[in-house]
């Protein structure tokens, strides 16, 4: 997937720049020529040779910067990388870049790029939260870098906060985005995610398991591919799942709507739904609501006898009025009915793509899936999440 992508890292001087030597490793994996270039901070917590071995390339100090070979290294650095990373960058790294210095050689083939850079802060949380720190990441900002926010959790410090460097894994998935074609540029899309909520009275409620998984990965593949996303989401705290970029290449951040009841997701979706080009229905709605709430909390009894009506089909209702929209709904359904139950499903409620997987793969990383198209059949062995979301938006594509 980065097979020859050319990709610089900027190392600073934190502790955290032990995690770009797995980031190093996961990018030259995956195809990518790697040249790491020190800061001067960087210097003091590591040797050169650590990230050339990593590399397999020379890699760049500030003793390069002043050269008598004739070669001007901060040039010719600047010029050589598609995409440039910067991690951990330090509060004094920042502030520097900030103001323009161009004093060392990392900071000078900055200044001297044209390829984007992200910036990946990581710090104490007091020292990310300093007003001067975060008046340099608004302004460095509005200079056209892209800031991806900072973990929480715990610091090289010992302190819990805001502040830690992403996990390599997540930088290299970021790096995969930032390569991904944007072929949903323009494009609206709706997506519904999470269970419903069905409250019975005051403060209990009818829900299901639904994790929600599936529609942050469509999530993330729509909005990596260029899309404009809006989620209507029933499930829970999703900010740390979420993309940490508040925008990439000028593509607008995902609007996500909260929902609690499946009757308020089906407002909501109906608001949305006639202004988008392709609505994916991975929400998880109660079918069925009390008939009944009760205004206070009910006590405590021997019996509970409760009646319970339909919900709206927000799939078949929206999918029933589509004009030009490519809907996609989802059936679960037992392995040896799955594909008469599919088909079914997707005649009845007028689906353009339905996807299909068999309940026994349910809370798996990887799962069976048959995808039922307007006139084609697919079948997918042992599929993650992630690789579903990238083939349905590759099929939605040739509907489109
Ligand atoms: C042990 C140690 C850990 C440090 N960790 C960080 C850090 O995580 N983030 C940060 O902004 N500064 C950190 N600093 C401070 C920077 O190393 C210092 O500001 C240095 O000048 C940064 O160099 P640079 O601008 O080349 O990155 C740390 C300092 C020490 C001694």
């Amino acid at each position: 997937m980065l097979s020859n992508r050319r990709i610089l890292i900027g190392i600073c001087g934190g502790v955290a720049l032990y995690k770009a030597c797995e980031l190093i490793r996961l990018l030259k994996k995956g195809g990518a020529e790697v040249k790491a270039v020190l800061s001067t901070g960087a210097e003091k917590f590591a040797q050169p040779l650590l990230f050339s071995a990593l590399t397999g390339e020379k890699t760049y100090t500030n003793a390069d910067f002043f050269l008598s070979s004739g070669s001007i290294p901060h040039i010719e650095l600047a010029r050589w990388p598609e995409v440039i990373l910067i991690l951990p960058a330090t509060a004094s790294f920042l502030s520097k870049l900030r103001c323009g210095q161009a004093s060392e050689l990392l900071l000078a083939l900055l200044l001297a790029t044209r390829a984007p850079v992200y910036l990946f802060p990581s710090m104490n949380t007091a020292m990310l939260e300093h007003p001067a720190t975060q008046e340099n990441l608004k302004v460095l900002r509005s200079y056209g870098y892209f800031v991806y926010e900072a973990s929480e959790g715990e610091l090289a410090c010992g302190e819990e906060g805001k502040g830690r460097l992403p996990e390599p894994e997540e930088i290299f998935e970021l790096v995969k985005a930032h390569f991904k074609e944007k072929d949903f540029l323009g494009k609206k899309i709706l997506i519904t995610g999470g269970p419903t909520r069905e409250y019975l009275d005051q403060v209990r409620y009818l829900t299901n398991a639904s994790s929600g998984k599936t529609a942050l990965f469509f999530l993330k593949e729509a909005y990596y591919r260029g899309g404009e996303v809006y989620l209507i989401w029933g499930g829970g705290d999703i900010k740390e799942s979420l993309p940490r970029l508040d925008y990439t290449h000028g593509i607008p951040y995902p609007k996500i709507i909260p929902v609690s009841t499946t009757e308020e997701m089906y407002k909501k979706a109906k608001e949305i739904f006639p202004q988008v080009d392709v609505a994916i229905f991975s929400a998880a709605p109660c079918d069925f609501r009390p008939k009944n709430p009760y205004p206070g909390k009910i006590k405590k009894r021997e019996e509970l006898l409760l009646s319970f009506e339909l919900t709206p089909d927000i799939a078949k209702n929206l999918s029933r009025e589509k004009t030009r929209q490519i809907t996609v709904g989802f059936a679960l359904e037992e392995r040896e009915s799955l594909r008469d139950y599919a088909l079914l499903k997707k005649k009845e409620k007028a689906f353009d793509l339905l996807i299909a997987n068999p309940v026994e793969t349910i809370g798996k990383d990887a799962s069976d899936y048959l995808i039922i198209g307007p006139n084609f059949e697919k079948e997918y062995m042992s599929l993650s999440k992630r690789e579903l979301a990238k083939n349905v938006f590759d099929l939605i594509l040739q509907l489109l």
